[in-house]
């Protein structure tokens, strides 16, 4: 009989994921004895009847490194340790069904799992790996927030996303003598903002890392249309906050889902500014889910394929409670529970951060 590997993609889809199902498929090939296969929308596709798996041959991954998404799906919502469930007056609960995951998985005789996920997942999988369960971390998100890693797959995607929205936020801001805010994902952390701020050019740059100062963010400002520039580009994270301000979000009751959706924190900006007087026209956009759509640029499929391929010989070495990273040159494994230990946020004595100064980006303080 085959040895069985299970292969889970979970939390908010990025680019590469599929570069990464296809390189461990790849690599498993070279050992007839195992089969592999994907539990659709995470683990949902075990814990659910009938499961729902599929067979992920070498034919069925050929040629998927190049495409966005994840041909196993995936989900933010629930997972094996709080499961929605409705109760009888209609409201949703959550129990615990990670034992039955468990048994699920031995019932389908399967010897290894991988788990592709971000800092929600990877603590999911801690969690089951003291639980006896065999699995491998893959750290992905385009937060690139997980520690223990230089970066995560998606990351680099996302950042030429944003970048390429601030050049083409230039060309329409210079035209009309504007400010344009764009405000980009990147949970609690600058990491995407900051490397747009750079790649794009901006002229100011709000991290949720350095908490804002509104009368900072106006003198940036004065300073450019005192040099005779009518326009501004300010990339501000969705985490970001004002000093002695709050996070803005919105509060989500769908069953199993975070309950903290982040977002709206350029257009309260924009309210800042005119509340400080600014006069010159302001516009926000919202760079949302184009963040995490498409195809992964050549980075990501490198370092997703490298992921794919570790990950598989974590498996034949039984590094069971490992996720594979990317300490450069090098791709290693490290504990799960170090890497989700706490969240890698930027330094602000970093070298990014001063290259932004050094470049006159205002950060806001
Ligand atoms: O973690 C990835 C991410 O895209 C964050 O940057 C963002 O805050 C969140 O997920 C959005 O989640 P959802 O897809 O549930 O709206």
């Amino acid at each position: 009989m085959k040895k069985r590997l299970l292969i889970a993609t979970g939390g908010g889809d990025c680019p590469g994921l599929n570069a990464v199902i296809r390189a461990i498929v790849k690599r498993a090939s070279f050992h007839r004895e195992w089969e592999v296969l994907g539990s659709i929308d995470a683990f949902d596709g075990i814990l659910r009847d009938p499961m729902h798996l599929v067979e992920l041959t070498e034919e069925r991954v050929s040629g998927i490194h190049v495409m966005g998404g994840t041909i196993i799906g995936t989900t933010n919502k629930g997972g094996p340790f709080a499961w929605p469930v409705k109760n009888a007056d209609g409201s949703w609960g959550a129990v615990d069904r990670s034992q039955d995951l468990l048994d699920r998985l031995r019932y389908q005789n399967i010897e290894a799992v991988i788990n592709i996920g971000g800092d929600g997942s990877q603590r999911i999988s801690q969690s089951l790996f003291e639980m006896g369960c065999p699995i491998i971390g893959v750290p992905k998100t385009i937060d690139n927030d997980l520690s223990d890693t230089d970066f995560t797959f998606g990351f680099q995607t996302a950042v030429d996303v944003a970048s390429d929205a601030v050049d083409k936020l230039v060309t329409t801001a210079a035209s009309h003598h504007r400010i344009l805010i764009l405000e980009v994902m990147g949970r609690y952390a600058g990491w995407i903002a900051l490397h747009a701020a750079i790649a794009g050019g901006a002229e100011v740059c709000l991290i949720p890392e350095i908490p804002y100062d509104i009368e900072k963010v106006m003198d940036a400002i004065h300073k450019r249309t005192d040099l005779g520039k009518g326009f501004a580009i300010i990339v501000i994270a969705e985490g970001a906050k004002a000093l002695g301000g709050k996070m803005v979000f919105s509060e989500n009751d769908e069953p199993g889902a975070m309950k903290i959706q982040l977002g709206g924190v350029g257009l309260q900006l924009s309210h800042q500014l005119k509340a400080v007087g600014c006069e010159i026209e302001i516009r926000e956009t919202i760079l949302g889910h184009l963040q995490r759509g498409g195809r992964p640029n050549a980075f990501d499929r490198v370092l997703a394929s490298q992921f794919g391929v570790k990950a598989f010989e974590l498996v034949l070495e039984q590094k069971w409670g490992h996720m594979v990273a990317y300490k450069h040159p090098d791709i290693i494994g490290v504990p799960i529970k170090e890497a989700i230990r706490h969240y890698n946020l930027i330094d602000v004595d970093s070298d990014l951060v001063k290259t932004a100064r050094g470049l006159g980006i205002s950060l806001g303080d």
